[in-house]
């Protein structure tokens, strides 16, 4: 099957969309909890960041098959969720109609300080690859990607945390040369924080 692997910022509007609804296809997160148009425009700028490095493999009819997507301020991209005000109020306001149970878990994120990165790393926050074209080695693609501009970038470090049940991530992860730093637990799910040595 051929595919080009495109770095995130020379993504298409269309093809960030895109991207979105295969994040919420294939990714369990908060993110995921608060719906297709906070996860839409997360990525939208995330891809228009400088600091941010993301990777994402298109089939040949453009269509994104997967990504790998980070940061070296997680916290600060979530924040910007944020604004505009009147868009993220009436954000909110669908995601306490439709799904209240997410508000709960929204609050406790927000209440929870997470550790800053150690000096020199980024966050290799969001991973996935479309259900039909798994083992055919585009995460190994999108995830060596990453790894080698995170390295050209002079990052020292990649860290990421993953549910401890996935084990075909942690296992991606593992070829990689990720190593379990910390197991912890988050809401209902408990999690691993793997780290890399670049
Ligand atoms: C994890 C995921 C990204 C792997 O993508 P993929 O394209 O299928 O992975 P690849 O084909 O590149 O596999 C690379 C290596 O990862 C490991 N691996 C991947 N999937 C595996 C599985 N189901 N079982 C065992 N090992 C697996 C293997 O070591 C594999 O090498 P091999 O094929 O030579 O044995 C994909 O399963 C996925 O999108 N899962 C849901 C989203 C997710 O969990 N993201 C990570 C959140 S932190």
């Amino acid at each position: 099957m051929s595919h080009i692997l495109l770095p995130v910022s020379q993504l298409n509007d269309q093809q960030i969309a895109k991207l979105a609804r295969l994040h919420q296809g294939v990714l369990h997160s908060l993110l995921t909890d608060l719906g297709l148009p906070i996860v839409e425009r997360y990525y939208q700028m995330a891809c228009k960041d400088s600091t941010v490095i993301g990777f994402c493999t298109l089939s040949e009819s453009g269509q994104p098959l997967g990504w790998a997507i980070g940061s070296p301020k997680p916290d600060q991209l979530n924040g910007r969720l944020r604004e505009p005000l009147l868009w993220i109020i009436s954000q909110m306001i669908r995601v306490l109609i439709t799904r209240p149970r997410v508000i709960g878990q929204l609050l406790t994120s927000m209440r929870t300080v997470s550790a800053p990165l150690p000096l020199g790393a980024i966050e290799l926050t969001y991973l996935g690859v479309e259900p039909s074209v798994r083992r055919q080695g585009i995460g190994r693609e999108v995830l060596r990607s990453f790894l080698q501009a995170a390295q050209d970038s002079k990052y020292h470090s990649v860290v990421l945390s993953v549910e401890a049940e996935n084990k075909d991530a942690i296992a991606l992860y593992t070829m990689a040369g990720f190593r379990i730093t910390e197991t912890f637990t988050e809401g209902n799910f408990h999690r691993n924080r793997m780290e890399l040595t670049l």
